[in-house]
């Protein structure tokens, strides 16, 4: 009989959200187009051409929000910032309305007795940088990313301690990039790794200005962390495992963490004409600007095998909520991506796979020796709302409740783990899928089309999660 580690006593149990996926109010109080708010409006881009004009109008019911934030428990609340709410063209004039907006988020936290855990950046770049000079794919960007975080530094720094710089650079960029599917919806492997580039270094440096501004504060990326599995033993699968783990995982978070790229995967890069343009003092600003922590969003693994594609990276995505939709991926020649026939999935094609955590927190310790912060965990589902208005989501339950004790084995094997922040706390904007793939513990009354009454209504897992933070995780 072994015995279970406790989660720690300060152990930052949370929720999650976006400012693109919650707020709405998007041309409300002097705030600036983003990148999302052009492209959702471009035909075809979103399931049913869903947008976040109104999302779940966080921005108004900010009150209704906190309230069963804190009748829920919660002891961390983790929300980004709109760029483009504070500086509508970008860079310059400061919008005050904006900044008193997450004044009151963050002090109506406060008052509850919650965290916040502020994102710096997830994904709503103010339209004006792609227009001047093509966002991401410009060095300007580091310069105009360490100002706007040079802005909140001073506005909240006295107020918020743990801090996200960039949510997710590897899902969104890959996605922007690759696939085509998020703005500005390119193709093109050299202008991907490029805009990467820049956008490691403008991390570097708003850690950085962190150091300088936020002494007290904690800060780390939140990164789409999908560990990888090899489809078998032989040499050759192995050799496609660490292919995808290089190119898909340490990439980014080597250069993060490290200061540097994987060897074998930078070579592969030249030898194609592909990798990143490197100027002279790049690795002396991405040596000044390591993490304290590694933020962890985890959905699912990753399984892969050495057969290589014949052509381009082909797209994997899946918009449907139909399973078996999903296409292969990979690098020509490396790896691809294939199911595992070991777990099951979401209707998204996700694979369920708490193991899957435990493994990936215990690699990212092993790699990086850094605390660790799970930024975002949840199931993405279809939900009933009964005739009594209720949500039976005994289904999330079980999955939010198998990762939890993924953590907790984690913790047991010496893993450094600050807090969970289960992704979503309401129902949210489901970037490409529109309004029928639920997170929340809170359902909300709308859908792709309808905006509806908007109305909270808590699922069964709000209890659930009520309780086990009541307990500090114990009896899970
Ligand atoms: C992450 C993002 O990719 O996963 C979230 O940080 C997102 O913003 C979440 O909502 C779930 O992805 P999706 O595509 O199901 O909304």
């Amino acid at each position: 009989h072994r015995q279970i580690k406790d989660f720690p006593a300060d152990f930052l149990w949370g929720a999650a959200s976006a400012a693109y996926q919650v707020e709405g109010a998007w041309d409300a109080d002097g705030k600036g187009p983003s990148v999302w708010d052009t492209f959702t409006k471009q035909p075809g881009r979103t399931f049913k051409g869903s947008n976040g004009d109104v999302a779940v109008d966080h921005y108004h019911r900010l009150e209704e929000d906190l309230d069963l934030m804190a009748q829920m428990g919660l002891k961390a609340y983790r929300f980004s910032v709109s760029w483009p709410r504070v500086l509508p063209a970008g860079r310059g004039a400061v919008n005050e309305a904006g900044l008193a907006f997450y004044d009151r988020l963050i002090d109506g936290l406060l008052a509850r007795g919650i965290a916040p855990v502020l994102t710096l950046y997830h994904w709503d770049l103010p339209q004006a940088l792609q227009d001047e000079y093509g966002g991401w794919e410009d060095r300007r960007i580091i310069a105009d990313f360490a100002a706007y975080c040079g802005v909140l530094y001073q506005r909240f720094g006295h107020k918020v301690q743990h801090w996200v710089s960039l949510n997710e650079q590897n899902y969104n960029l890959t996605n922007a990039y690759l696939l085509g599917t998020h703005p500005p919806a390119v193709q093109d492997r050299r202008r991907f790794y490029q805009a990467n580039h820049h956008a490691f270094l403008a991390n570097a440096q708003a850690i950085a200005l962190f150091r300088q501004t936020v002494p007290k504060g904690l800060i780390g990326p939140s990164f789409a962390y999908s560990p990888c599995y090899p489809s078998g033993s032989s040499p050759e699968e192995m050799l496609a495992f660490e292919n995808a783990e290089e190119f898909t995982n340490w990439w980014w978070l080597d250069a993060y963490c490290l200061g540097r790229y994987p060897q074998a995967a930078l070579r592969f890069l030249q030898a194609n004409g592909e990798a990143p343009i490197i100027e002279p003092g790049d690795a002396e600003l991405l040596a000044a600007g390591k993490p304290d922590f590694i933020g962890v969003n985890y959905y699912y693994t990753t399984t892969v095998t050495d057969n290589g594609l014949d052509g381009q990276t082909l797209q994997r995505i899946n918009t449907t909520g139909q399973k078996g939709t999903t296409p292969s991926s990979g690098v020509p020649g490396l790896y691809r991506t294939t199911p595992n026939p070991n777990l099951a999935t979401s209707n998204w094609d996700w694979a369920i796979d708490p193991t899957g955590l435990r493994t990936g927190l215990r690699r990212l310790t092993s790699r990086y020796a850094l605390p660790l912060f799970i930024t975002e965990n949840g199931l993405g589902e279809f939900d009933q709302l009964t005739a009594d208005e209720q949500v039976h989501d005994d289904y999330r339950i079980d999955y939010l409740r198998q990762h939890l004790l993924a953590c907790q084995a984690a913790l047991q094997d010496g893993v450094e783990l600050l807090g969970y922040c289960a992704w979503s706390f309401t129902d949210i904007l489901s970037w490409l899928n529109g309004y029928q793939k639920r997170y929340g513990f809170v359902y909300v009354d709308r859908d792709e089309v309808a905006v509806r009454s908007l109305r909270r209504i808590p699922k069964d897992s709000f209890y659930w999660y009520q309780g086990v933070i009541a307990r500090g995780g114990r009896d899970l």
